[in-house]
């Protein structure tokens, strides 16, 4: 019977997730891309993170592809992705550690940590004045898995949260926006903006000066951030230096680039007012999340449907 499991992973160390993978399950026959393919025709499901283009059309016989994180366009992008079920990951882990990072990065923002990092480098015991959270207006862009839970906990801590999201979407105690017509709306009355969108042709450089500049400026904290954790390609890198330098934006704090590693000859890394993190925001953990696809391969095989499957028309 056609059962294999591929692993294959760039970009990532895919040991762990080979290892994870056979600890799971060690009836099961895994193979490790590319030295250990065996028989293409064997393999039925395809586990993967940026595979090289056509890579999966040379198994005859796949039944599934999963993501090995949440974002797919590493996979739709390729035309020639067999038409199979493409499965994401949506899993607690994923969810805590990207919610983390949102909270870490509005509150370091909101009381301007990095303004106290530096005057400790000089050795200056200064106080501001510090608005409540409830005087500042956060807005999540995507309102899905993840910036759904962003939301949630930073309307707990006390934040005026709104969200935006391709269709509508009701969550309680939070203000939500939807679609073209209601971005305007939402970007007004935000001052810090968290990027939370799969990137799909709808979503590319939407993160643009023009964006920037309606962004919600006489706030309590008296300028306009951008944080973006979704993907590179939703943002105009030459736009957020614009925006930081015509004063549409105060600050921005991106996790995701256009070109990935960020190129060291890239003005970003040096700007007063850009915080970077490597793409690590929500880091797929094969020890927390092998389990999670071992579990909807066994679904599949009981006949059961797939959970988080990709809808393609729209891409996410
Ligand atoms: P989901 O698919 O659950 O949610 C996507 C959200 O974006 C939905 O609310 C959707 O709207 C909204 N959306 C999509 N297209 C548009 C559009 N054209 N206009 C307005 N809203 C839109 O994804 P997740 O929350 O699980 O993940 C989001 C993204 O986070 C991933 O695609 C990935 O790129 C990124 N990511 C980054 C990581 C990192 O470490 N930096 C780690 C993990 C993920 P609707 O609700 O109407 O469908
Ligand atoms: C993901 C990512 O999409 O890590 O999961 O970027």
């Amino acid at each position: 019977m056609t059962s294999a499991v591929l692993v294959a992973v760039t970009g990532w160390d895919p040991h762990p997730w080979f290892e994870r993978f056979r600890t799971f399950a060690p009836e099961r026959d895994i193979r490790l891309w590319p030295d250990d393919v065996g028989e293409p025709a064997d393999v039925a499901f395809a586990c993967v993170w940026k595979p090289p283009l056509g890579l999966l059309t040379e198994f005859p016989n796949l039944k599934a592809i999963f993501s090995l994180g949440a974002g797919v366009d590493h996979l739709i992008g390729d035309p020639t992705l067999p038409d199979v079920p493409l499965v994401r990951i949506v899993d607690p882990d994923l969810t805590m550690r990207m919610t983390e990072y949102v909270v870490l990065q509005v509150l370091m923002i909101h009381r301007r940590q990095r303004m106290y990092d530096a005057q400790q480098a000089e050795h200056r015991w200064l106080d501001h004045d510090q608005p409540p959270a409830s005087a500042v207006a956060v807005g999540v862009m995507g309102l899905g898995e993840l910036g759904r839970d962003a939301a949630e906990v930073l309307q707990r801590i006390g934040f005026k949260v709104a969200g935006w999201s391709r269709t509508p979407r009701s969550i309680a105690r939070i203000e939500t926006f939807h679609g073209t017509d209601g971005l305007d709306a939402f970007l007004r009355r935000s001052e810090i903006v968290v990027c939370l969108l799969p990137h799909t042709p709808a979503t590319e450089g939407i993160l643009n000066l023009n964006l920037f500049r309606l962004l919600k400026r006489d706030g309590a904290l008296g300028g306009a951030y951008v944080i973006n954790a979704g993907r590179g390609k939703l943002q105009i890198d030459t736009d957020i230096v614009a925006a930081l330098d015509e004063g549409a934006l105060a600050g921005a704090t991106l996790d995701v680039f256009p070109v990935e590693p960020l190129p060291p000859g890239s003005p970003l890394w040096s700007h007063p007012q850009i915080a970077i993190t490597p793409h690590n925001a929500a880091a797929s953990d094969a020890q927390a999340l092998a389990a999670n696809v071992l579990q909807q391969i066994a679904r599949f095989e009981r006949g059961e449907p797939l959970e988080h499957v990709v809808d393609r028309r729209v891409g996410y």
